[in-house]
């Protein structure tokens, strides 16, 4: 473990729809914390949408991406990440987490998820909800081997599962 002294970061991991982003941009102003979201870093590094990327570079482009955009918070301090859905299928993505804070899964249904993107064919990348079911049920140990904490959120409000996650 090279453990990046003093990051203190918090990352936020789930499937997507789980509300990785807004639970961590709220969290940020309730503790004066900066926020940042791994998709919206990809974004302004390619200069182009996430959707784009998958669609005309491919999925490992995108996945290369995210992970030097996550090595690259390690000269940052006490940030909130809030982290795409996929940054699990990587394990070096998971090592680098942990060697720079504390990473938290937000444990939702995967009706709920479906729900909050409305409709997974809106998500190219990830095709019809038979798919997004089985890249669920592929990630969950992912994501729970990852954590450090989990939050279950199924119903649950903003602050209960911010009390819980802080
Ligand atoms: C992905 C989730 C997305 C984004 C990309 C890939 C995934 O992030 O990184 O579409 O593979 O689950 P959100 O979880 O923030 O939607």
């Amino acid at each position: 473990y090279v453990v990046h002294e003093g990051c203190d970061h918090i990352f936020f991991v789930g499937f997507l729809g789980a509300g990785k982003s807004t639970l961590a941009r709220n969290l940020g102003a309730l503790f004066h914390r900066p926020h940042v979201d791994t998709d919206r870093l990809v974004e302004r590094a390619l200069g182009r949408s996430v959707s784009e990327i998958f669609a005309q570079d491919g999925e490992e482009a995108f996945r290369d991406a995210e992970t030097r955009e996550l090595a690259r918070l390690a000269t940052k301090k006490s940030l909130l990440v809030s982290c795409g859905g996929g940054i699990v299928e990587r394990p070096e993505n998971c090592e680098l987490m942990h060697e720079m804070g504390v990473v938290v899964f937000l444990d939702g249904d995967l009706e709920d998820s479906l729900r909050q993107i409305r409709c997974p064919e809106r998500r190219p990348d990830l095709g019809s909800a038979e798919h997004a079911a089985e890249v669920y049920r592929r990630r969950r140990p992912l994501y729970e081997g990852a954590a450090d904490l989990t939050v279950d959120i199924r119903n649950k409000s903003f602050e209960q599962v911010a009390s819980e996650s802080g």
